[in-house]
């Protein structure tokens, strides 16, 4: 049992948690990751160059750009910034993917249909979501499909070498949807 005193404490120690949660004018709904590879928690770190459009994702686990694109095709092709579409061919995603995201040495990010069983469904069923596909492209994947997939997230407080912005995630993973031609439901466009 817990002690009047330490119950009392505790209850101090959350409320000065919540002023100054209040006092520093952050949202409490921020979005918290988890890694497709084991569940635990990614540390996903705002930087001070995340864009407007990072930003709101990692408040909000909603990618601004899946709908953008789909508002806008002209968005995806776009050369500066880049647009997913260059950033797939730029970061060597189509190496493995596929130039049409079909799947070669990797399942197809179309998923309608191919040699594998992963190349007509997601092969992490959350990977339906926005943030599920953030994810699984930020700290890498476990393997399911026969196949892993390294990290990319450059932000990740235990990223080694090159990698992607959040932005740039976010701007792939809207181009990925794009290309969509599966029979699932498109639940990023709700
Ligand atoms: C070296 C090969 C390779 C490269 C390069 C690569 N991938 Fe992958 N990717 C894979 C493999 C293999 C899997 C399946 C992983 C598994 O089963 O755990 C995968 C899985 C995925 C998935 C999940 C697919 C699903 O059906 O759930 C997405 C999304 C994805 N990759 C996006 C990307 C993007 C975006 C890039 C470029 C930034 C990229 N990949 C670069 C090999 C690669």
């Amino acid at each position: 049992m817990l002690g009047f005193k330490s119950v009392k404490a505790a209850l101090l120690i959350s409320m000065l948690g919540f002023i100054s949660l209040v006092a520093s004018g952050q949202a409490s709904a921020a979005c918290s990751f988890v890694s497709t590879v084991d569940s635990s928690a990614l540390a996903v770190k705002g930087t001070a160059t995340d864009t407007p459009e990072a930003k709101e994702f990692l408040e909000t686990c909603i990618n601004p750009y899946t709908k953008a694109y789909a508002k806008d095709p002209s968005l995806i092709a776009q050369k500066s910034p880049k647009g997913g579409k260059a950033l797939f061919g730029y970061n060597g995603c189509s190496g493995c993917h596929g130039g049409k995201l079909e799947g070669v040495m990797a399942p197809s990010l179309r998923k309608d249909g191919g040699q594998g069983a992963f190349d007509t469904k997601w092969v992490y069923a959350k990977n339906a979501t926005d943030k599920g596909m953030y994810e699984t492209i930020s700290g890498g994947s476990a393997g399911v499909s026969g196949g892993v997939m390294s990290p990319w997230n450059i932000t990740l407080a235990n990223h080694v070498g090159d990698g992607l912005t959040t932005d740039e995630i976010l701007r792939l993973i809207a181009y990925i949807r794009s290309e969509y031609r599966g029979d699932g439901e498109k639940t990023w466009l709700k």
